[in-house]
């Protein structure tokens, strides 16, 4: 599917629309901390990083600023209502480190070999992420030694073991709820 079919499909549109509110809520910054769970992923000042499913930028921000000046932050999502939130709060924060991105993550459109790290924050399991066409994406947009944070929710134990099942990602560790993978 384009990503303009995608960011109309009724299921993105049903699903994530009312999730927004719940996504951008304070109530989610009391219980749970942003930073410590990107800490899991290990980002190192410098990097670039793909972000896949933004959202409302719940992430995008604080990952933004453990990157830094020197690296670079894409922050992709196929849904328009969501990139045009996470452009407006990257301007008000003054961020330039941040490219906001609306494109289906299935086809991402990066250069081969040019991502350090990618993130999976909340966005699979999902239909319209299905892991036999998102992890060949992104085995093809990491570098060599690029690395893939995953933070699962809803918790599904399955999800690990297809990863590594793959074949494309081996299994490094498990920090602050995060998954690890090294690019196979
Ligand atoms: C549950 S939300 C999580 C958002 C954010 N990561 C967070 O934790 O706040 C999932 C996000 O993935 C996006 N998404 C779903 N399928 C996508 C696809 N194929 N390409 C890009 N984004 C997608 C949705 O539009 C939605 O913003």
């Amino acid at each position: 599917m384009n990503t303009e079919d995608l960011g109309n499909s009724k299921i993105l549109n049903l699903l994530f629309k009312p999730a927004g509110m719940l996504m951008g809520s304070r109530a989610r910054g009391w219980l749970m901390n942003p930073v410590k769970t990107l800490q899991g992923a290990g980002i190192q000042p410098g990097q670039t990083v793909l972000e896949v499913g933004c959202g409302t930028g719940f992430f995008t921000i604080p990952a933004a600023g453990l990157i830094g000046d020197q690296g670079n932050l894409v922050a992709m999502d196929a849904l328009s209502d969501y990139t045009k939130r996470v452009s407006t709060k990257v301007q008000s924060a003054g961020l330039k480190n941040v490219r906001v991105v609306k494109r289906d993550a299935l086809d991402t459109g990066l250069d081969t070999a040019s991502i350090d790290k990618v993130l999976l924050f909340g966005v699979i399991p999902f239909p319209s992420l299905p892991l036999n066409q998102l992890l060949p994406e992104m085995h093809r947009v990491l570098k060599t030694e690029g690395t893939l944070a995953v933070w699962l929710f809803p918790v599904s134990g399955w999800v690990p073991k297809s990863i590594v099942r793959s074949g494309l990602f081996k299994y490094i560790h498990k920090r602050n709820g995060v998954y690890n993978y090294r690019r196979c």
